[in-house]
């Protein structure tokens, strides 16, 4: 049977970068009959990455995180929802898989790399593609649907679970498939500001990115300021035109389109025109999850009562994986 299993860090509201390539595919995944409830995650120790001293606001934030993920439309009823540090079982499997990976390895990764330059360098950043290893073996996942920001990641997680197979003899691992969001999605939304790195709850400037909580003025300011060039068309050639193509990949996505329709449809039509139609569209996709959202947020009990059913029905699928795990290596 096949498993899906995602994750998302409670460190910020979600963008609509982290809602186009990973969430509308976590809630599609959901409706699949022939699979085993999809698991999804909210990983704060890898939020502590980035909020180590903060605890208030990653309290709040992981409620937060929750509300937004119930407000996109994942139902507690067909997907297990739960918080990565109610399960002590994660921790463990990173140490576990740590002492079969080659620190070279985990040097090489472009997250690492490029994080390292803006955050403090912590071990914890260092090992957070171990832990995300961990996530996805734990429950012997088959599907895992992520932004392709990650593929190195799951990479990383495929070959660590032929490793840990060659290593212990077993063929107890699965190797993941990578999912990424089909024609008319977006792989990799990019930054407003900066078309060349991704949107990211990490960037700088507020005005990078479009939180799914932003109101209507927000948005529009936005989308206006977004970094196009000095061309007044609109087309899709990312090399050339980075600005451009990421608002036409964002369009087509909310909108179902493909690239084609969406450049045929503004044809003739300027970049500040198109501009308009995209903070239109966006306001009112927009609208729908901030009214589910504020009504979810009315009732704290809820949220934490939905984490807590998603961790016991996580903890019966982790206890059964990691008393095998653990005969296997010895411990
Ligand atoms: P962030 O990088 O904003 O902190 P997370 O690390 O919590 O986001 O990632 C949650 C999910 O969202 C992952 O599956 C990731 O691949 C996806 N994702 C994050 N940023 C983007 C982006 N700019 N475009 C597409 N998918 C993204
Ligand atoms: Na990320």
């Amino acid at each position: 049977m096949r498993r899906v299993f995602s994750g998302i860090q409670p460190s910020g509201i979600p963008h609509i970068g982290n809602y186009l390539g990973a969430l509308k595919n976590w809630i599609a995944l959901q409706n699949t009959e022939s699979a085993l409830p999809p698991i999804y995650c909210i990983v704060d120790l890898h939020a502590l990455t980035t909020l180590s001293g903060h605890p208030q606001q990653l309290r709040q934030l992981t409620i937060e995180s929750t509300a937004s993920l119930l407000a996109c439309g994942l139902d507690p009823k067909k997907s297990i929802i739960f918080k990565q540090s109610s399960i002590h079982h994660h921790t463990q499997l990173a140490w576990i898989l740590s002492c079969i990976t080659s620190s070279g390895v985990l040097g090489r990764m472009n997250q690492w790399k490029s994080r390292q330059k803006t955050h403090n360098s912590t071990l914890g950043l260092f090992s957070y593609p171990m832990l995300m290893c961990a996530d996805i073996l734990l429950y012997r996942s088959t599907d895992v649907p992520v932004g392709d920001d990650q593929i190195q990641h799951l990479e990383l997680a495929r070959n660590t679970a032929e490793i840990f197979n060659r290593t212990y003899e077993t063929d107890f691992m699965k190797i993941a498939e990578l999912i990424l969001p089909s024609e008319s999605g977006a792989c990799r939304v990019m930054s407003l500001r900066e078309p060349l790195e991704k949107m990211s709850k990490s960037n700088q400037s507020e005005y990078s990115r479009i939180n799914l909580s932003d109101m209507p003025s927000v948005v529009k300011s936005k989308i206006l300021r977004a970094v196009t060039d000095n061309e007044s068309r609109v087309s899709f050639e990312p090399d050339t035109r980075p600005g451009v193509s990421n608002l036409v990949s964002i369009y087509g996505s909310y909108s179902d389109k493909t690239i084609e329709m969406v450049c045929q449809e503004f044809e003739g039509k300027s970049t500040h025109e198109f501009k308009i139609a995209l903070h239109d569209l966006l306001i009112e996709k927009l609208y729908a999850y901030q009214t589910e959202y504020q009504r979810i947020m009315e009732d704290k009990g809820y949220i934490l009562n939905v984490l807590e059913q998603g961790r016991k029905q996580a903890l019966e699928i982790a206890d059964e994986n990691m008393k095998q795990i653990l005969e296997m290596t010895g411990l």
